[in-house]
């Protein structure tokens, strides 16, 4: 038997599937798949030991490739001239411009919903129109959601006879490990160290900082854990005992229900304050922790009005109001009523 040679032209989220979807097929052969980049799945399919041969789409990030020792097979265009058929399931619009290289070798393609309707001879879903796809040279399927609905209503259609359908399409926002539509169930890291440490030493020259930034899909806040070694043992007392005097600071506990950013966010919407702002930090007292000479703890950052104290602060600065930090911000604190929790 004669297997038909498949390629896939674009290894993410589809071509993936696409790929071990054909390795499975007694009748065809898997030629390969091609990329432009080291992909974590072009990294993941290294690491799997090369199951399918890879082959360059463009020339422009190959020593990147080659550096991480990924084999290539060829380029794109030798992978195509090996294949009766293409599978391309690159990023949306790339597959038209691909569909040059088909025309000019003369091969078949098969393109995925992202590309417009034109890119292809049939708009082709297996049940729906198979016949209407028969000897074609292109075809494009029909989107993830669109397949699935005409599958259930081709099948209502057959058996019945359909005049109508109405649908209502509640959409997945990404896919898993996306991040181009923001953060969507997933964190994301930043390069160490962090911008707040470093910009940190420029402030405070004197102090060594480094640290870490994790992005979270919330918008109530910031927290930050903080390793603190002093000159001196800093003691969970002395700790204590120099924030609670702290005006811009607000100690709180995890015993008296402040689980967390969200219970922060919430008691400044029941003080009243405009929009749930909150100008002070929260320290919570329970998450203090001698650890050898170290002091660790955990901060509260209110991100839409924490830095408002301080940039009145800087008023007084610039126009020289107030000659000391400890003159300037207690002004500030008593227009701003921070602080007066304290005597409540
Ligand atoms: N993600 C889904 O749930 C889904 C469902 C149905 C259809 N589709 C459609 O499938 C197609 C692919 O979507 P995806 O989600 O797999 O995208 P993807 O971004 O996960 O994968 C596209 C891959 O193509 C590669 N690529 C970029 N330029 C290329 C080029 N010139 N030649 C070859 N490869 C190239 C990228 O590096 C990437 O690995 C789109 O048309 C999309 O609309 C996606």
């Amino acid at each position: 038997m004669t297997k038909i040679k498949v390629g896939v032209a674009g290894y993410g989220v589809i071509g993936q599937r696409l790929a071990d979807g054909v390795a499975k097929q007694n009748d065809m052969e898997l030629v390969g798949v091609a990329d432009v980049a080291p992909t974590l799945a072009i990294r993941a399919l290294k690491e799997k030991g090369m199951p399918y041969n890879l082959f360059l789409a463009n020339e422009s990030r190959r020593a990147e490739l080659d550096a991480l020792g990924i084999k290539i097979s060829g380029t794109l265009e030798d992978m195509v001239k090996s294949c009766d058929v293409v599978l391309d399931s690159s990023p949306g619009g790339i597959g038209a411009k691909n569909k040059e290289l088909y025309e000019r070798l003369g091969k078949k393609a098969i393109f995925q919903g992202g590309e417009k309707n034109s890119v292809a001879d049939v708009f082709f879903h297996g049940y729906a129109n198979y016949e209407k796809g028969l000897g074609k040279q292109f075809l494009k399927l029909t989107s993830c959601n669109t397949t699935g609905l005409i599958r259930s209503v081709d099948c209502l259609d057959r058996a019945f006879g359909l005049d109508r359908v109405a649908i209502t399409i509640v959409r997945r926002v990404a896919d898993p490990g996306d991040y181009h539509r923001g953060l969507t169930n997933a964190l994301q890291i930043d390069k160490a160290p962090s911008h707040q440490a470093v910009d940190l030493m420029t402030i405070m020259p004197h102090v060594e900082a480094t640290g870490i930034l994790i992005h979270t899909p919330i918008t109530h806040g910031h927290i930050i854990t903080v390793v603190a070694t002093g000159k001196q043992k800093i003691t969970k007392e002395m700790a204590l005992d120099a924030f609670r005097k702290h005006p811009r600071i607000r100690m709180v506990s995890i015993d008296e229900g402040f689980l967390g950013n969200a219970s922060l966010f919430r008691y400044a919407r029941d003080l009243g304050n405009p929009r749930g702002d909150m100008y002070e930090i929260a320290l919570w007292e329970d998450s203090i922790v001698e650890s050898g000479d170290s002091i660790m703890y955990a901060i509260n950052i209110p991100q839409e009005a924490v830095t408002i104290p301080e940039t009145i602060d800087g008023i007084r600065a610039v126009m020289a109001m107030q000659s000391t930090s400890a003159e300037a911000t207690a002004v500030t604190n008593g227009y701003l009523g921070i602080g007066k929790w304290k005597q409540a």
